[in-house]
């Protein structure tokens, strides 16, 4: 399968590592405005290669297969209009849009579309994260009333223009960083969000920068609470500035049953040693008081391709099955919107001090 990349930074060019690692594939072209970050992913992806400095050119070509879209937010909109006017499949980068009607126009003109369109949500493909949402379906927990996600990390890094320091250019740390957790949310309880109430602030990470007199205005820590149709209720518990901590996410849905946690380690060349750790997941059965712990083992080639626990390659193994045997994407457009409505609220109700209600969903997806 051949992919062709638009956006070969810091996430584009682990898209090209993890492509590497999968059978019958490889990347024939990346666009990129910036010379450096082409040149660096032309080099991963190997000789043959084509560089493009505007995806229009790579868009017009009949190289590729399939696309991986790994752009600032702010350009998924208008590359996404560019990129559905072809017939190939498309991996999208989350968030989907910055906004939720910008979501809402992507969402109309891939119904009438027959090549799939899937949002990348990594953290579904975590083995730990994949593991408890097996348990959780299997009945392991019994009923989940209770879900926290905590994301305790490194603040966000330099990016290409710095478009990760702007709410206005991410959509705000609620969508660019938190879409994944509302995604997740989602999932886990197989319910709808319908309230969101959220505190937070911007109180250690880039107060001294300032970019041609613009201050940076992005959320460093956060509390997010969403309450779901089902009477279930999550928590996300968000801070950039905790990377001394040994887990980077801990997630723990407890139901009538159990308590189920996974736990994974922040990325390896963020850490004291640069070593990669074990993930894990502990079952708290009420019954027996013993919980059980396991380390979720994953293969060190597939940890070091990436910063995201080896979730970017199980994604990918996926997204080839789907392109090669046909078959409709994991994570839809509509889990994409759902994803960013859930954090835009969110981003309204730190404004607002006020909670904030999401009745009027267009879309017809839980
Ligand atoms: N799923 C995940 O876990 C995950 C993790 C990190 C980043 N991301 C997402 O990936 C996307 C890229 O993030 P990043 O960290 O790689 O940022 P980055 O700044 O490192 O890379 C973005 C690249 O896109 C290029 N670019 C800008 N405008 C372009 C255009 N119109 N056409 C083609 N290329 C263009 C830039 O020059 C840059 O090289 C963002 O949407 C981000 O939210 C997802």
């Amino acid at each position: 399968m051949r992919y062709g990349i638009i956006g070969s930074g810091m996430m584009g060019q682990e898209h090209i590592r993890n492509i590497a690692l999968l059978d019958e594939a490889r990347v024939v072209a990346v666009a990129d405005p910036d010379d450096g970050m082409r040149e660096a992913a032309r080099a991963l992806a190997g000789p043959d290669c084509k560089g493009f400095a505007d995806p229009t050119g790579l868009l017009d070509t009949d190289l590729c297969d399939a696309l991986v879209i790994a752009t600032p937010n702010d350009t998924h909109f208008d590359l996404l209009k560019s990129a559905l006017a072809t017939d190939l499949p498309i991996l999208i980068e989350k968030p989907l849009c910055t906004t939720l009607d910008e979501c809402r126009t992507i969402e109309t003109m891939v119904a009438t579309r027959r090549a799939p369109v899937w949002v990348a949500m990594e953290y579904r493909y975590m083995p730990p994260v994949a593991r408890l949402i097996d348990a959780v379906r299997a009945g392991t927990a019994g009923r989940v009333h209770m879900l926290t996600i905590r994301e305790h990390r490194f603040p966000f890094l330099a990016k290409v223009g710095n478009w990760n320091r702007f709410e206005d250019r991410t959509g705000g740390t609620l969508v660019e960083k938190c879409c994944h957790f509302f995604d997740l949310m989602r999932l886990i309880l197989d319910a709808r969000p319908v309230r969101v109430f959220a505190s937070g602030g911007m109180d250690v990470n880039f107060l001294d920068e300032d970019y041609d007199g613009r201050r940076p205005d992005i959320l460093d820590n956060a509390f997010v609470l969403v309450d779901f149709d089902t009477g279930a209720r999550a928590m996300l518990d968000l801070c950039m500035f905790a990377e001394g901590a040994y887990w980077q996410e801990e997630i723990s849905a407890t139901g009538d049953r159990a308590r189920i946690d996974a736990r994974v380690p922040g990325p390896a060349r963020f850490s004291a040693d640069g070593a990669e750790r074990h993930s894990e997941i502990v079952i708290s059965p009420r019954e027996t008081k013993r919980p059980v712990r396991e380390n979720v083992d994953v293969d060190e080639t597939i940890l070091s391709a990436g910063d995201h626990h080896g979730s970017t390659f199980y994604q990918h193994q996926r997204f080839q099955r789907m392109v090669a045997d046909g078959g409709d994407p994991e994570v839809t457009v509509t889990d994409g919107l759902i994803a960013v409505a859930v954090g835009a609220a969110a981003e309204e109700s730190v404004r607002s001090g006020q909670p904030v209600l999401l009745a009027d969903f267009r879309s017809a997806g839980r």
